[in-house]
């Protein structure tokens, strides 16, 4: 294990960091937002499930599966503030979650289909597969790096025509680990008739969330980033409305029972990670989700401030939102294929992180968890510009 220390966080760091026993020891992993790290609690009690589902496969999947989803998903819609009563479906990952959305969501030829160039590559990609489907077209808004709340609202409205039927809004963004100001984004779309689908890929754990309050028309976000589930888990919660219209792309054994049978119960794939996500809302909520928020912000922005100082860049011309524990970097050269330099970043530097390519530039983006040190994030400073 790392020796080093966190002031950040306090004397119980260490402990901390030893419940991420799983990591690849001396290795720095600053790339939590990518696929998420669960901890040691949660595995041990994702392997309980296991060993259920593996000592009696047929009573696992038969009798226990259905109520145990049931209980799941009843923790994770009162964590995500659905409202009273109401169950969120658990599926895979955000990928499933936004590929239901855009498969159901009503659209025709001659309406359009709004994204923005901050979206998730995969999602961008349905909403063009779907449009071409039915001869709708995709209009894309575009959003500067560096945009403020008001920018951001003002670009993604200025897109909208008579003809938007639907928009696809990230609530915090891949590439650009940027916030979207979705509570008021998604009624500024609705009052305008355009139904909103919100990827909140990063956002469950990360930031509080009233699904309730905000009333989007589709979401879907990740319990396997940073609600500390094992990978493979997230939810995905629909207005009524639309319920009795949405189409799972792989059939269901619930799709005759409605909402959320129709798309959480897939064959026979592992159900672990999804009856696991109570445990990981529960580690969250033992350390305090205010501390652990705070924690992570601040150790991104050392991290994002040491690269910057590396990298002769101006901090204070840098993106950064408030909640948002992931920080980029523009690097002074766009690299054609930034996987080489995440792979030469990992061989050389013993650091794992995210290089997205964005609108022809290379970016770096260092994600801080409960895991991460500010040593870390000096290590990757102190080499990056010989790698460039
Ligand atoms: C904004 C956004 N949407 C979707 C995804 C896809 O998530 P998953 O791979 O869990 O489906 C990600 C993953 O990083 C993301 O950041």
């Amino acid at each position: 294990m790392d020796t080093f220390e966190n002031p950040l966080w306090g004397d119980d760091w260490t402990e901390i960091r030893a419940l991420f026993d799983a990591l690849q020891p001396g290795h720095a992993y600053l790339n939590h937002g990518g696929f998420g790290n669960p901890p040691r609690t949660v595995v041990v009690n994702q392997q309980q499930w296991r060993a259920r589902m593996d000592a009696n496969a047929t009573r696992f999947f038969r009798r226990e599966l259905a109520p145990g989803l049931a209980t799941a998903s009843r923790a994770v819609a009162e964590f995500l503030g659905a409202p009273a009563g109401d169950l969120v479906a658990l599926v895979t990952n955000v990928t499933a979650a936004t590929t239901i959305a855009v498969d159901s969501v009503p659209l025709a030829a001659g309406e359009e289909f709004l994204v923005t160039d901050h979206g998730y590559l995969t999602a961008t990609w349905a909403a063009e597969r779907r449009a071409r489907e039915v001869g709708a077209s995709v209009v894309t808004a575009r959003i500067p790096l560096e945009a403020d709340a008001a920018g951001i609202i003002e670009a993604v409205l200025a897109a909208v025509t008579p003809r938007t039927k639907v928009a696809l809004i990230d609530h915090v963004t891949s590439s650009t680990a940027r916030l979207f100001p979705i509570e008021e984004l998604v009624p500024a779309l609705q009052e305008r008739g355009v139904i909103v689908i919100v990827d909140a890929a990063h956002a469950p754990g990360m930031l509080p969330i009233d699904l309730a309050a905000l009333s989007p028309d589709y979401w879907g976000g990740n319990l396997h980033k940073w609600g500390y589930a094992p990978r493979s888990a997230a939810a995905f919660w629909a207005a009524p409305k639309w319920r009795s219209t949405l189409r799972n792309p792989i059939v269901s054994w619930g799709e005759d029972d409605g909402f959320p049978l129709r798309l959480q119960e897939i064959g026979t794939s592992d159900p672990t990670p999804r009856l696991t996500t109570p445990n990981g809302i529960a580690f969250l909520r033992a350390l305090g989700p205010q501390r652990v928020r705070e924690h992570n912000v601040k150790l991104a922005e050392y991290g994002q401030a040491a690269l910057a100082s590396a990298l002769d860049v101006d901090p204070a011309t840098l993106p950064g939102d408030p909640g948002v524990p992931m920080r980029v970097v523009p690097l002074p050269v766009a690299f054609d294929d930034p996987r080489d330099l995440q792979a030469e970043i990992s061989d050389r530097l013993g650091v794992e992180v995210a290089v997205p390519k964005w609108n022809g530039r290379t970016l770096l983006r260092v994600s801080a968890n409960i895991y991460n040190a500010p040593a870390e994030y000096d290590r990757l400073a102190a080499g990056i510009k010989s790698l460039l």
